[in-house]
């Protein structure tokens, strides 16, 4: 793509997105070859990014931490809103295209297969900040706001325990692993997402665009065909309800499955889930980030 940033780009989807986007980074601690910025302060972000004069910018900068964000309402909010609010301030000046990445949980959960249409009605404070940083976004002009859910992929900038990395290694050796059998996603495929950027950014396609996965499924249901895939017994993976989390501080959307057909109207591809887990298990481990 051409003269793209990623905001964020040290960060889980940020890091992945621009090792397939071939794109230079920038991000708080400034790691891995990224420039140090602090999104949350207006001038440090002109500074910055006028610098490196994008003509495209996808922001991955964001507190996805849900429980994080419910403890901490005023952290989510100025990472979750007021970056983007700084983004769109700036972006008349610098006249960059503003891709912004959003969450299926600014969904209730209570239907899933939701379109860009429906309304949402997030149920915690990781949805509400992420919901009012979409309604910034969508303020500017040409702005693309990308919702993903649950992603998953090589995990080259992973700082927390992400299930499809945990699912592997505790069933390659040979240990149970209890995963939720009411809480249903379509999981992003971070190839997938990369590729559906280049092709929206292509159109130009602006507003709200769902980039998740063809098919709807349980985490239950996703660790059985990671167990499938690695070869191990299915019935290692065991059921578990989110009413056992007792460690988690903020509720958990019931089914926040996204439709994808807009997305594939404008042409985004999306690679079978079975696909997409030999792919990722037939490349070796995953790189740390900033090695
Ligand atoms: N992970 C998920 O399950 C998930 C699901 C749906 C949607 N999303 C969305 O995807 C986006 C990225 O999430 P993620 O999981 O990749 O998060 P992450 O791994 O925590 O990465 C966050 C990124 O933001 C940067 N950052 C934090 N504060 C900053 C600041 N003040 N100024 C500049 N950069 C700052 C971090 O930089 P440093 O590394 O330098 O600290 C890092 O690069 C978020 O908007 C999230 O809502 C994530």
């Amino acid at each position: 793509m051409d003269r793209a940033l990623v905001l964020g780009g040290t960060g889980f989807v940020g890091r992945e997105l621009a090792e397939y986007l071939r794109c230079p980074t920038a991000s708080l601690s400034g790691g891995g070859g990224s420039i140090a910025v602090d999104a949350r302060h207006l001038a440090d972000l002109r500074t910055k990014v006028g610098q490196l004069a994008p003509q495209t910018l996808v922001n991955c900068v964001g507190l996805a931490d849900v429980d994080l964000a419910e403890r901490d309402p005023e952290l989510a909010d100025s990472l979750n809103r007021r970056v983007v609010d700084n983004l769109v301030r700036i972006q008349p000046e610098m006249g960059f295209r503003l891709i912004h990445i959003s969450t299926d949980y600014v969904f209730d959960g209570q239907r899933g297969g939701y379109q860009e249409t429906d309304p949402p009605n997030p149920i915690n404070e990781y949805g509400r900040s992420k919901l009012r940083g979409e309604e910034v976004a969508l303020g500017s002009n040409g702005s693309l706001v990308v919702r993903i859910s649950s992603p998953y992929g090589r995990g080259f900038g992973v700082r927390k325990p992400q299930f499809f990395r945990y699912v592997t290694e505790a069933l390659r050796s040979g240990k149970a692993v209890k995963a939720l059998t009411d809480q249903r996603v379509t999981a992003t495929f971070l190839p997938d997402l990369a590729s559906a950027i280049e092709t929206l950014s292509q159109r130009s396609v602006a507003g709200l665009v769902h980039v998740a996965s063809a098919e709807a499924m349980t985490r239950f249901e996703f660790a059985r065909q990671i167990a499938r895939v690695v070869g191990a017994d299915p019935e290692l993976v065991t059921p578990g309800l989110r009413s056992d989390m007792k460690q988690w501080m903020a509720p958990r959307p019931a089914d926040t499955s996204l439709n994808i057909e807009l997305s594939e109207g404008h042409g985004v591809s999306y690679t079978p889930v079975e696909t997409a887990l030999r792919s990722l298990l037939t490349v070796g481990p995953e790189r740390k980030a900033g090695g």
